[in-house]
């Protein structure tokens, strides 16, 4: 087989960059692990920055986005009873727009099935090899058969578990880690949601979010122990401790009702340098991951995808190489300011267990900082909006 860029996973990244090249006239393979039932079956964040939404209407599957997506100008911080909105407008000029992670890939699939783009499923033993030769290509497993793709380029968009990153040599990869002493215990359940725009709360009892997919379908998270097991948790025992998390008046109102799916995620930031080593480029959560607080894992995945697009079209159809010459190196400075505001967010809303008073008070300070601070909100709404590419 041969294609121009064969693309290591079908999740957000892998399809939306396969769908921006083929508007530009550029063939693709995808080679995905799992079956797509498998890979539609996960829940994963549901904050779109506008760039992903104009992203998606470029791609041309934007159109149930538009239709079903909320828009949502601003969004609240709390710290016990006390409430800070960002006026997301006001101080950034676009809104967020709620829209499920898993939404975006159906439609993502929805579209390359509408032209015939080709998917390989259940692939087995990815190997990238040539990568620093000018004639780059794939070995991997597919029913039962041992199959090659060669390409022009290898886009690795297979995730922190994929086998792009890796194919990288150790001594030419830099990366940075930090892992967060405690969890996320997310639930999905069939209520309205607690609030109208999303709620961020820091409590003395730890983080909780109140989140929503639709105006039936809620999204919760409360901050766990690392050790935690779902099975430790009863519905019952996830509402009441998301009661004591949230401001009062909104615990007041909460419609609970029995979970649809519970499960508990860790937090890590993670960055590995660069992004681009010979014909592969890495996209996406194969390069970096952030804390979820920011609402940033796909959003920062975006705009990768929106860099190497650009760049990949411009080598095609301009014989100009500097897109991809500069790709990582663009794609990096955003990604850092991205890992940056993640880990602000996660360091302002949750409790640490070696927190002393005074890291307490630094809390308290900076939300009060933000409650007063007109220059202060600004910036925190410039990051969650997002920052330009
Ligand atoms: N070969 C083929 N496919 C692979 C391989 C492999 N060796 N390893 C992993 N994959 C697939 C996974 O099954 C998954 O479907 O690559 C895909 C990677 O998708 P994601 O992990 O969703 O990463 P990405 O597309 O970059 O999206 C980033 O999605 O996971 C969230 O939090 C993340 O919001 C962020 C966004
Ligand atoms: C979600 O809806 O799952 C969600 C929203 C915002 C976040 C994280 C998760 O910051």
């Amino acid at each position: 087989m041969r294609t121009q860029v064969a693309i290591i996973g079908g999740g957000p990244s892998g399809l939306l960059l396969a769908q921006l090249l083929h508007k530009e006239g550029v063939d693709t393979i995808v080679l995905e692990r799992r079956t797509k039932e498998h890979v539609l079956s996960r829940i994963r964040a549901g904050v779109l920055e506008q760039g992903l939404v104009d992203m998606m209407r470029a791609a041309g599957t934007a159109e149930r986005l538009d239709r079903e997506g909320f828009k949502h100008d601003g969004t609240v911080l709390s710290f016990n009873d006390e409430i800070v909105r960002i006026d997301l407008a006001k101080h950034a000029g676009r809104p967020v727009t709620v829209y499920g992670q898993t939404e975006v890939t159906a439609d993502l699939y929805a579209a390359r099935e509408s032209w015939g783009g080709e998917t390989l499923f259940e692939v087995d033993d990815v190997e990238l090899k040539g990568l620093d030769s000018d004639a780059p290509y794939v070995t991997f497993r597919h029913d039962g058969q041992d199959k090659r793709i060669d390409c022009d380029f290898i886009a690795g968009c297979d995730g922190f578990h994929g086998v792009s990153r890796k194919s990288i040599p150790e001594n030419v990869r830099t990366e940075y880690e930090k892992v967060y002493p405690f969890g996320w215990l997310g639930i999905l359940s069939e209520t309205p949601p607690a609030n109208h725009e999303l709620i961020y709360a820091n409590s003395s009892r730890g983080f909780a979010l109140c989140s929503m997919r639709n105006a039936h379908l809620s999204r919760y998270y409360v901050q766990c122990e690392l050790s935690d097991k779902v099975e430790n948790w009863s519905d019952e025992a996830f509402w009441d401790e998301l009661r004591r998390r949230i401001p009062q008046e909104v615990a007041e109102t909460l419609v609970t009702g029995p979970s649809i799916e519970k499960s508990i995620a860790p937090l890590r930031s993670f960055v590995s340098e660069p992004m681009r080593w010979g014909r592969l480029f890495l996209c996406g959560d194969a390069a970096h991951i952030v804390p979820p607080t920011g609402a940033k894992g796909l959003n920062s995945a975006a705009s990768d995808v929106y860099y190497l697009h650009q760049g990949l079209t411009r080598y095609y159809n301009d014989k100009d190489n500097e897109g991809i010459d500069r790709y990582s190196e663009k794609a990096l400075a955003r990604v850092w300011k991205v890992e940056r505001f993640s880990w602000w967010m996660t360091s302002l809303l949750h409790r640490f267990p070696d927190q002393n008073p005074f890291d307490l008070k630094m809390q308290q300070a900076e939300i009060a900082f933000l409650q007063e601070n007109e220059a202060a909100q600004h910036a925190l709404a410039n990051n969650y909006v997002g920052l330009p590419y």
